[in-house]
């Protein structure tokens, strides 16, 4: 099981050649700072935020060897070498016919969902991400969500799960003439970072065949999902990691993609598929809005450090390290009485903040309160997953989301564990005086995607 197996601590895999600085902040500070930014972490400049756990996207550490692709980097607009060692990096982990190079993960859901969305079509997913949800309704079409939302108490080692029936029965109501793709999100980020295991995949693979319906995976944290698969999927303790991958692509027709989480890169992402006429119809979009197919919307440069993250991703000393770094910072708080969503996720923890904080009614956003309050409290920036972000509905009524989540996201190789400390202790204080934590209201808000831009004001 790996040579670390036997110690309690795990070392980061990695000494650190290049440092960027923190800038440490005074409380007084960080409340006109919040103050200033409308009480949305997402309006605060970066450098007055000491621990930034907002995103896992794009945030990370790239290693010395990515640095060294990136001067390889081949930048001919059609035929680049750098494309081909993207395209073969890719194929070697999801062996589909067509990959279509996008700048970042909703480039990709953008065109797929364009070229089959529309009203009347219906997109089920295990649980759609913001962006995902926003842009299948951009199309006109319905996003559906079949995971059933357990409490985040329920120790279920794979909540990330569809459940197949519901998807059964919802193809059946609407015809699988309006149901252009069945998706499946790994891990499903909405749902706590939680993975979908391979027994779930063949199910709803099963209930898409009976149907005819194809199969997507939104593979943002492949790898993280893998990993989960075989900790705790039987049959699987011994499976190299890419090989679990390549059981994971064989069941989908295709697949959307950040680069940004487990590509181990800062910008990137790709569409993938084997049916060869919707690929057609898609890299005429990519033309439109993204650039030539053989680099998308990304430099050869991106395309290098992608295929070289893709090789680092896999490797199972930076698995178990990247995992158990999440758990540390997850069951430090559960011991500290902070609930958090169990089991705790690969690439983020998830607070209940309306667990935490209960004399803070869903509509006063108990999760944007607890974000603001950590970050006065320490400089730590973290993102709310609840009703702000999902409680306005596409005809503008707003209502309680399933859950109000804070999650604190970790980049992949950025902090160490003294950072990490650090934010256990500013969480714990934080919670110790949770009743004086007051709610917000919303006092500017757009028509979309309201959490990273709305203003709001503390309830006094
Ligand atoms: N799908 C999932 C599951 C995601 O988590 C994200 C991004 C995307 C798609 C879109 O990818 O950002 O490259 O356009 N999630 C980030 C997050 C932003 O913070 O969880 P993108």
């Amino acid at each position: 099981m790996g040579a670390m197996a036997r110690w309690r601590t795990i070392i980061e895999p990695f000494r650190i050649h290049s440092v960027e600085p923190i800038r440490i902040s005074s409380r007084d500070e960080r409340h006109t700072h919040l103050h200033d930014a409308g009480y949305n972490l997402f309006n605060l400049h970066a450098d007055d935020v000491m621990v930034d756990l907002l995103t896992d996207s794009g945030t990370g550490a790239m290693s010395r060897d990515q640095w060294a692709a990136i001067q390889r980097g081949d930048e001919s607009y059609a035929g680049s070498p750098s494309w081909f060692r993207f395209l073969e990096a890719v194929q070697k982990l999801f062996p589909f016919k067509n990959v279509i190079p996008t700048h970042q993960g909703r480039a990709a859901e953008k065109i797929l969902f364009s070229v089959i969305g529309g009203p009347g079509k219906v997109v089920p997913n295990n649980t759609h991400f913001d962006t995902t949800r926003a842009n299948v309704e951009f199309t006109g079409a319905e996003a559906v969500d079949l995971t059933p939302p357990l409490p985040p108490a329920d120790r279920r080692p794979f909540k990330g799960d569809m459940d197949a029936g519901a998807l059964d029965r919802l193809i059946r109501e609407r015809g699988a003439a309006n149901v252009p793709v069945v998706f499946m999100t790994i891990t499903n980020n909405s749902m706590g970072g939680q993975p979908v295991s391979l027994t779930n995949m063949r199910s709803v693979r099963a209930v898409c065949d009976r149907h005819g319906v194809p199969l997507f995976l939104d593979a943002c944290r492949f790898a993280e999902n893998a990993w989960f698969i075989r900790q705790r999927e039987h049959g699987y303790e011994r499976t190299p990691i890419p090989e679990i991958v390549l059981e994971m692509a064989a069941l989908a027709d295709g697949m959307t993609m950040s680069a940004k989480k487990d590509g181990l890169s800062n910008i990137g992402g790709w569409l993938a598929m084997d049916d060869d006429a919707l690929a057609e119809k898609c890299r005429s979009m990519l033309i439109l809005t993204e650039g030539f197919p053989t680099y998308g919307g990304l430099a050869g440069r991106d395309l290098e450090a992608i295929a070289q993250g893709l090789e680092e991703v896999v490797d199972e000393d930076y698995l178990r390290y990247r995992i158990k770094s999440t758990a540390y910072l997850g069951e430090a708080l559960t011991e500290a009485g902070v609930p958090v969503v169990q089991p705790i996720g690969g690439h983020a923890v998830y607070i209940d903040a309306r667990g935490l904080l209960p004399h803070i009614p869903p509509l006063e956003y108990p999760g944007q309160a607890l974000a603001c309050a950590l970050y006065v409290e320490g400089g730590v920036r973290s993102c709310e997953i609840g009703t702000v972000m999902f409680g306005k509905k596409p005809d503008g009524t707003e209502s309680a989301a399933d859950f109000d989540l804070v999650r604190l996201a970790i980049p992949r190789r950025t902090y160490t564990q003294s950072h990490i400390d650090y934010v256990i202790e500013v969480a714990t204080s934080v919670a110790e005086k949770a009743r004086e934590v007051k709610g917000l209201r919303i006092v500017e808000q757009p028509a979309q995607l309201r959490h990273f831009t709305a203003r709001f004001e503390p309830i006094a």
